[in-house]
Order: C-alpha cells, then sequence, then structure tokens
C-alpha cells in the first residue's frame, strides 16, 4: 500500500563514492545564492556561470521516453526548457544580484569564470569590474568552435567569452595542472635539434643562457581554446538538454581552478556539465536553476555522486500503485503502474512508460535518502519495476521521477512478510 507524502522538499542520494557535502538547488539563482551565503560564504573556491545570453529563443529539453526510444536511440518528447528574453534591464539587474553574491561565496582566493557571447559580453565585462574590481580582471577567454552556420551579412560568429575574475590579488590557478601535448608540436623560429632518444628540441640562447623547449613537452592553453567543439548531434555525451557545454571544457575550468575537495558552483546548472566535471575530479559541487527538467538531468548524470537535492514539492496527481513484501533484512518493493495524469501531453505513456527513474529509501527527520534506484539508460533502458533495499531505520519510501522532471514521493507499508 502507498500513501502520496506531498510535504518531502529534499532528497539526500547517497551512491558510489567521492566526497560528501555537494547539493542541487532547484529555484531562482538569485534566491538561491542569497541564502547559500549563510552557510558558505567565503567557502566556495570555483564559480563557473553559463546564464542565457539574451538571443530571445525559447530553448528545449528533449527527453527519450520508454524502453524503445531509449533502446533505439530514436524518437524523444520535446519540453519546454527556458525562455531567454528577459527584457535587457531585467536581465542585467539578475545578474548584478547573482555575481554579487557569487563574489561573496567565493574564498578569498577563489576564482570566477562567467560564459557569455557577443550579444552581452560588454556589459557583463562592466558589471564585472564594477562587482570585483578592474584590477581582479584576469583573462577573457576565447571559446572558439568550428559549428555555427554561415552568414552572408557578417562573419560567421565561431566564439563563445568566458570572463575570468578572482576576489583577491591572491588567487589560486594553478595552469599547469591543464598543460596538454602540443599535437602540432612547436611552430617558431628557434633552432630545431633532435637528440639521443630521437626527441625533437628547440633552442635559443638569451641573456648569456641557452633555452630548451621539447616538442612533445606538454604546454599550457593560450588563452584561445580552439581545440574542443560544441557537441555533435550524436555525442554520446548529449543529454537532450539545449545549450550542454562539452563535459572537456569544464573539466579544464575545474581542474585550474579548484582542488580534491574543494567547493564548485554553478548556479545556471543546465544539463549538470559543471557538476559532472567537479564530481570526476573529487571537488564537491553546489548546482541550482530553474527548470526541474535540469535537476533531472543532473541527478541522472551524478548519479553516482553523494549529494543533497533541494526543491519545492511537485505538483500533480499520476495514478501509482506499487507493493511491497518484507524478508528477513530487506524489503522488496514492486512498482505496478505509474500513469500520467490526462491534460500533461498529448502522448500516450503504456505501462512504466512515464518513468524516467525512480528509488526506494528510507524518510528520516523530513530528508528522504535514496537507497537504491533504477534510472533508464541506454545500456539498461528498461525498468524492472523492483527494489529490494535493507531493513533500515526510518520510514520506507519509494521517489519516481516522471519524463516531465517531477519528483513525487510515497510512503509505503508492507502488504507481506515473506
Ligand atoms: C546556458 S544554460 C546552462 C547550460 C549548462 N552550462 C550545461 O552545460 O548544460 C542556462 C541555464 O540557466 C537556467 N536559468 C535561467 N534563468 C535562471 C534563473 N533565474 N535561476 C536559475 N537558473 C536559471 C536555465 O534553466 C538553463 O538551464
Amino acid at each position: 500500500m502507498i500513501e502520496r507524502a506531498y510535504d518531502v522538499a529534499q532528497e539526500l542520494s547517497r551512491a558510489g563514492e567521492g566526497p560528501d557535502g555537494s547539493e542541487f538547488h532547484l529555484g531562482d539563482c538569485q534566491e538561491i545564492a542569497r541564502s547559500l551565503k549563510e552557510k558558505y560564504a567565503g567557502k566556495v573556491s570555483l564559480i563557473y556561470l553559463d546564464p542565457p545570453f539574451q538571443t530571445g529563443k525559447k530553448f528545449e529539453v528533449r527527453v527519450r521516453v520508454g524502453e524503445n526510444e531509449w533502446k533505439t536511440g530514436k524518437g524523444s518528447l520535446a519540453l519546454e526548457g527556458y525562455s531567454d528574453d528577459l527584457p535587457r534591464n531585467e536581465y542585467l539587474e539578475m545578474m548584478k544580484n547573482v555575481l554579487t553574491s557569487a563574489k561573496a561565496l567565493l574564498k578569498s582566493d577563489g576564482l570566477i569564470f562567467v560564459h557569455i557571447d557577443y550579444r552581452i559580453h560588454p556589459y557583463i565585462r562592466i558589471l564585472m569590474d564594477e562587482i570585483f574590481g578592474e584590477s581582479n580582471f584576469i583573462n577573457e577567454i576565447i571559446w572558439s568552435y568550428h559549428t555555427g552556420g554561415c552568414a552572408k551579412k557578417h562573419f560567421p560568429r565561431k566564439h563563445d567569452v568566458i570572463l575570468l575574475y578572482s576576489k583577491t590579488k591572491n588567487y589560486d590557478l594553478h595552469l599547469e595542472d591543464i598543460a596538454e601535448p602540443n599535437p602540432d608540436g612547436r611552430v617558431n623560429h628557434m633552432k630545431k635539434h633532435v637528440d639521443a632518444d630521437g626527441r625533437v628540441y628547440r633552442s635559443i640562447r638569451s641573456g648569456g643562457r641557452t633555452y630548451t623547449y621539447y616538442d612533445d613537452d606538454p604546454v599550457i592553453p593560450g588563452d584561445v581554446w580552439d581545440n574542443m567543439s560544441h557537441l555533435q548531434q550524436k555525442d554520446p555525451q548529449r543529454t537532450g538538454y539545449d545549450t550542454q557545454k562539452p563535459l572537456r571544457l569544464l573539466e579544464r575550468i575545474v581542474k585550474c581552478a579548484s582542488r580534491p575537495g574543494d567547493i564548485v558552483m554553478d548556479l545556471f546548472a543546465g544539463s549538470g556539465t559543471t557538476l559532472e566535471a567537479a564530481a570526476n575530479n573529487g571537488r564537491r559541487f553546489i548546482g541550482a536553476d530553474l527548470n526541474p527538467l535540469s535537476m533531472q538531468t543532473s541527478h541522472r548524470r551524478l548519479n553516482n555522486a553523494h549529494c543533497l537535492y533541494k526543491f519545492a514539492p511537485f505538483q500533480g496527481e499520476p495514478e501509482v500503485s506499487a507493493r511491497a513484501e518484507r524478508g528477513v533484512a530487506f524489503t522488496r518493493v514492486e512498482l505496478q503502474k505509474f500513469m500520467i495524469e490526462p491534460g500533461m501531453s498529448q502522448r500516450k505513456f503504456d505501462g512504466l512508460d512515464g518513468v524516467d527513474a525512480w528509488a526506494v529509501g528510507y524518510l528520516k527527520n523530513g530528508l528522504f535518502h535514496s537507497f537504491e534506484r533504477e534510472v533508464r539508460t541506454h545500456a539498461k533502458p528498461r525498468l524492472t519495476g523492483k527494489i529490494e533495499v535493507p531493513v533500515y531505520e526510518g520510514e520506507l519510501m519509494m521517489r519516481i521521477t516522471d519524463v516531465f522532471g517531477r519528483y513525487f514521493f510515497y510512503h509505503i507499508s508492507v502488504d507481506e512478510i515473506v
């Protein structure tokens, strides 16, 4: 027997390994950044922000529905992502509020990267000079890519801008950690030699000293990043979230601007790229976004990370049935039915097709601790509808995430002792 729990507003996912203390907040970044100051002021090492660019567009999230779409990779449901259409003055007011809180959240040696494009670059540069101080400007990084259309009335636009500022002069940027072998070798005017092992090097004499550089030595990237492209349509990293950035871009930022155990923050988390880059590199992360599909997409990507998810309880009345049986040391829950309520979509959902993921665990002090979960993936497109958890303290509970990104919680009572 199950009963809907309407007031659960937080879930702790404790899966796999990784540092404790990561969080995802669903809501407006201005309010979240303001409220996070109470606990995290002066504690965050790196903040990356990839806000809307004032494109005037409506962005979509394409979600796969049911076993067949996950298995074949064909078909998806296009859902409303976010509308990038705030009037300029409201947009700049939002950015001012977020950047002001971001400064307070940063550690004294912390760094902030703000990812924008030609549309808002001049406004944000001035805003950041005002908030962080002109003298704390470090770099204007150009992320150059080859994708994007052709143009006849202007040069095709093939780059984004990432502004890098510090909080103080004493910042922690360790570029040696992102040095990469240069695939083209060094091309310059220095004299070329080959050493006894066949390695090519260049040398130059200056001020009475000889400087030697090997062609295959790793080099620190300059401020034009042109060796990582936008995700292609068929890239396996693609989550269906419009405007998703490549993981490699975020890994570069995370590695040079934070250290293991540090807190990395992204207040426009989108598909969760920054959070995944942080988790992959042993950093704690704090993410926020106002779109439930961002929480769902991030949760799916962070399935193996410890994370506290905070949100307002979701509206909606799907039809659900489940049963539970208890053994000596375990409880087995079977999800029998999940029907999305009429009016949500024209689409028909068969069986458990409306379920994107579900989890079973225990409710303790208003917090759902998720123990075991099933998530649809390309590798495992089918949900078995059966989850076993160890018998534990707290109230047995189940969470279902539907394809619209809504999280529903249910108290479960045991129907049978086996
Ligand atoms: C450009 S996307 C971020 C993409 C992300 N970097 C990625 O790799 O997937 C911008 C995100 O900002 C979110 N957003 C827009 N306005 C917001 C606000 N006021 N508070 C929180 N999130 C907001 C949108 O929902 C969207 O997910």
